[in-house]
């Protein structure tokens, strides 16, 4: 068996199937260069035939990136699988993901299809995948529910097929670790042709398990991890790409296997991450939450300050903590922005895009004398979306005053036209929102609404996060500014645009063939 454990990143696309975190061409492939930094082996960049902007996701993503591989999934259906190659097509080096339900109760209530049926479909689709690449994985959906017998039959059928990746979802996240690792050790004895196929999971974290049933499997020979990053996914999410890459290297006593992450790229990840789906780390989560190597206990401080082991297993530098550098002030000139934004993996697609990200720096810098890689991150996440946006801010204003009743008037670009509203609210962001709502009516309803400081002190920019809902499909906003009320409009505005495009996007485990 290979010492070698492969790290399958699906946070575009499993990760992107988190409600609110649909992502733009230019921002997935942002994501996607900072993931082959990190050097994750393969990219899982989306879900080709979900939509038009899907496809030119993964699309742009594959003929970017030179060191991953580059993935796209597809339904066990040739239509699916043709997208998919498609948009693979210009990759340096390309895999399809194909994958059809094999448990008694997706085969009866959501494909309407027997087993045998199942079993032909799936070696059809490894087939017809095999005719674009040598490339190819296969995945039985809901494979933690389904009957061994039948998942050793379909699994040795697609392995003679052509499929060199099994990959065992947990797609609902129902199973145990000791159960789970049994189960790889299992297939991977009782199937007779498993040894010409590398043995993935793909796990859920409904009961909150995911990173413990995915060590589980490699200490029974799977040999690739699904995972994402901050566990961005589906439901409960994935298992977090940060917490599998840590426990690995950090247990090297348990695990015999070697990774090619640069570690020292994961907070950085996680950072671009969710800046840009807008979903924030909680403070106390492993390796990347803000208080994972923090410590508040006057008895832990005396002991890491004496020898650092007492109460760290891992060093803070090791996972990149010490990256967000003060880098530029108001000094700094256009090629010192350019070449920092590179040294990040940031590389602007044209002129004009440097240009306006340039003078938001500058702004900035009027503010604010210290800037650091987070407010790069922020200024290149707000420019860029506001570049493609149909709904723009044009201007604020707003009155708070003890007393009085907060009000705001507001001038939009709407589609090339300016069009002015006002309102009263309870507060100056609810007398933004009406006025803004005074324009667009969007017929969605506000779910969440929060504010972070992007980095310390009081002229700190704000970032706004903001989740709308509208016919059950949900959107996450983002807007930054050192003003806040500024950085809410910005950030509503941001889920106005984005809520249109993701009505139109398909869903890859929709009951119904599409
Ligand atoms: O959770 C799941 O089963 C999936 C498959 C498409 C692999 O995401
Ligand atoms: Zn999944």
């Amino acid at each position: 068996m290979s010492d070698k454990l492969i790290i399958f990143d699906t946070t575009l696309r499993d990760g992107e199937q988190s409600p609110g975190a649909s992502m733009t061409k230019d921002e997935k492939v942002r994501i996607a260069k900072a993931l082959e930094k990190l050097r994750v082996d393969i990219i899982e960049a989306g879900f080709p035939i979900a939509s038009v902007g899907d496809f030119e996701a993964v699309q742009a993503v594959a003929n970017t990136i030179k060191d991953s591989t580059i993935c796209g999934l597809a339904r066990a259906l040739d239509k699916d699988i043709d997208r998919a190659a498609e948009a693979l097509k210009k990759a340096n080096s390309a895999r399809i993901h194909t994958f059809l339900a094999t448990s008694p109760l997706h085969m009866q209530m959501k494909l309407r299809m027997s087993p045998d049926e199942v079993l032909t479909q799936a070696v059809h689709a490894v087939k017809r995948a095999r005719q674009y690449t040598d490339n190819v994985e296969f995945s039985p959906e809901d494979a933690g529910r389904s009957e061994i017998d039948f998942l050793c039959r379909v699994i040795e059928a697609v392995i003679d097929a052509g499929a060199n990746t099994i990959n065992i979802p947990d797609t609902v996240g129902y199973k145990l670790p000791e159960r789970f690792g049994r189960l790889i050790a299992t297939l991977r004895e009782r199937i007779p042709n498993s040894d010409k196929a590398i043995f993935s999971v793909h796990c859920h974290n409904d009961l909150g398990l995911a990173v413990a049933n995915s060590l589980a499997a490699v200490l029974n020979g799977a040999r690739q991890v699904e995972c994402t990053i901050n566990g961005l996914g589906e439901r409960a999410g994935n298992a977090s790409l940060e917490e599998v890459v840590m426990a690995v290297r950090t247990r090297k006593d348990v695990f015999s296997c070697q990774m090619d992450i640069d570690t020292t790229q994961i907070v950085p990840c996680s950072r671009l991450v969710s800046g840009i789906t807008g979903f924030p780390v909680q403070p106390n989560k492993a390796i990347v939450g803000a208080n994972a190597f923090a410590h508040e206990s006057g008895i832990h401080q005396d002991g890491v300050l004496k020898n650092r082991e007492t109460y760290e297993i891992m060093k803070a530098e090791d996972v990149g903590w010490n990256e967000n550098r003060m880098v530029l002030g108001k000094h700094s000139g256009r090629n010192a922005f350019k070449d920092r934004l590179q040294q990040l993996g940031i590389v602007l697609s044209s002129e004009e895009e440097l240009n306006a990200a340039f003078s938001r720096f500058k702004e900035l810098a009027d503010k604010k004398h210290e800037i650091y890689d987070d407010d790069l991150q922020a200024i290149v996440t707000d420019t860029l979306a506001v570049e493609k946006e149909k709904v723009k801010l044009i201007a604020l204003k707003v009155c708070s005053e003890t007393g009085e009743k907060p009000y705001a008037q507001i001038t939009l670009n709407l589609d090339g036209q300016e069009k002015s509203g006002h309102a009263e609210g309870s507060g100056p962001v609810d007398a933004t929102f009406k006025a803004i709502e005074s324009i667009v009516y969007s017929q969605s309803h506000l779910l969440v609404y929060s504010v972070n400081n992007v980095t310390n002190g009081t002229d700190s920019q704000g970032e706004v996060g903001v989740r709308l809902e509208r016919e059950g499909r949900i959107v996450n906003g983002q807007g930054a500014d050192t003003d806040i009320v500024v950085a809410s409009a910005k950030a509503y505005l941001n889920a106005i645009n984005k809520i249109t495009n993701v009505m139109e996007r398909k869903h890859p485990q929709a009951p119904s063939p599409v």
